[in-house]
């Protein structure tokens, strides 16, 4: 099948080339899925989507125009996709709802290790030859009470790492996972207790109109003075202007984040050469307790592999018109 695929980057040449093995004939752009260019998709069947495009209802219509039927997201997160116009079109979408919810969990624990010891820092201090250990003091994780927002398939493996930790596990999430509370001591709550009692918050749910801005000052003055916060979710579950406020008066005593409100047209991107215009994320770069990654806390071998291989069997499914496991209930 002709697909086009959008935002293809270099880390995934090898393992798409290797599940695809030449069954579809596939076009690798290294442009974003706009309305500037949904008109290269003209003459293909299927477009092949990553979490930065763009496939709202006007750049939609460009696509089914030009022929595209199908969707094939090389992600989890769908909130990139206007599934309302998607199914007025006729455009089927499916995308891989689980590649390794492990890649996230560690990455999001790596976040809460280096900021609590301040790994960058030290890091930093060693290249310059300076071994001084003032201002590097840590916390132990044992014994600490970490909230995590979301227990579906990252926020369970987070809880199982952070239990391994002699943790404190508090949670909350509309639907409770037994196992987590049997074998993890994971005490269900609301979300304002959650936040009342937690040394460290971790965000693990997906970004709907219910969890958009989840994290803002109201929700921050429940919490504890120098709470860690950790969002390796979606970025606008975070109002990120409260999270700087916060961050000013020290409410916010840590910040981890892997995903940014405005991270489109910035992260997975090189802008060493260009002038930064955007003047939140320049904020948050000054402070000395907030580490943030660009999107990459999927990034691993074993992600790549089970995104590539999904991604194709979504596409082969779909030519041979063969039922569609991983289709967008729309
Ligand atoms: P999942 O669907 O397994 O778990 C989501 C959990 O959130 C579910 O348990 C669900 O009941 C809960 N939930 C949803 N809406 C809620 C609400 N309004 N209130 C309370 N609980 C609610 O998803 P998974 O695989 O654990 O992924 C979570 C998120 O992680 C994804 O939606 C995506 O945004 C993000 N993600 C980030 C990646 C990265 O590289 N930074 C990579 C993959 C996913």
């Amino acid at each position: 099948m002709k697909t086009i695929v959008y935002s293809f980057h270099k880390f995934e040449k090898p393992y798409f080339e290797r599940a695809n093995a030449g069954s579809h004939e596939m076009k690798y752009l290294d442009v974003k899925l706009s309305a500037h260019t949904a008109p290269l998709s003209k003459g293909f069947d299927a477009a092949s989507l990553f979490v930065s495009d763009d496939a709202s209802a006007q750049v939609l219509e460009i696509l089914h125009q030009n022929g595209v039927r199908f969707l094939a997201l090389r992600s989890a997160g769908f909130n990139n996709v206007d599934l309302k116009k998607a199914k007025q079109l006729g455009i089927r979408v499916a995308r891989v709802p689980a590649y390794s919810p492990y890649s996230v969990a560690e990455h999001t624990v790596a976040l809460m290790l280096a900021l609590n010891r301040k790994l960058i820092r030290a890091h930093s201090r060693v290249t310059e030859q300076n071994f001084s250990l003032d201002g590097l003091t840590g916390f132990d994780m044992n014994g600490k009470t970490a909230g995590i927002i979301g227990t579906g398939k990252i926020g369970a493996v987070v809880a199982r790492i952070l239990h391994g930790f002699g943790c404190r596990l508090l949670a909350f999430d509309k639907i409770e996972n037994e196992i987590l509370k049997q074998r993890h001591h994971v005490q269900y709550t609301d979300c304002a207790s959650l936040c009342r009692q937690s040394d460290i918050i971790t965000l693990h749910v997906p970004l709907t109109d219910q969890t958009k801005y989840l994290i803002d000052n109201t929700c921050i003055e429940m919490m504890r003075k120098s709470v860690m916060l950790i969002n390796t979710s979606r970025g606008a579950l975070v109002n990120t202007k409260d999270v700087i406020q916060n961050l000013k008066n020290g409410k916010i005593g840590y910040l981890g984040i892997d995903v940014y409100e405005e991270e489109a047209g910035l992260f997975f991107e090189d802008h060493s050469e260009d002038i930064l215009q955007d003047d939140t994320i320049a904020r948050l770069m000054t402070f000395p307790n907030v580490l943030i990654t660009s999107h990459q806390a999927f990034l691993t071998q074993t992600s790549l592999q089970n995104i590539s291989t999904t991604t194709i069997s979504n596409l082969d499914c779909f030519e041979e018109n063969r039922i569609l496991e991983n289709e967008i209930e729309q």
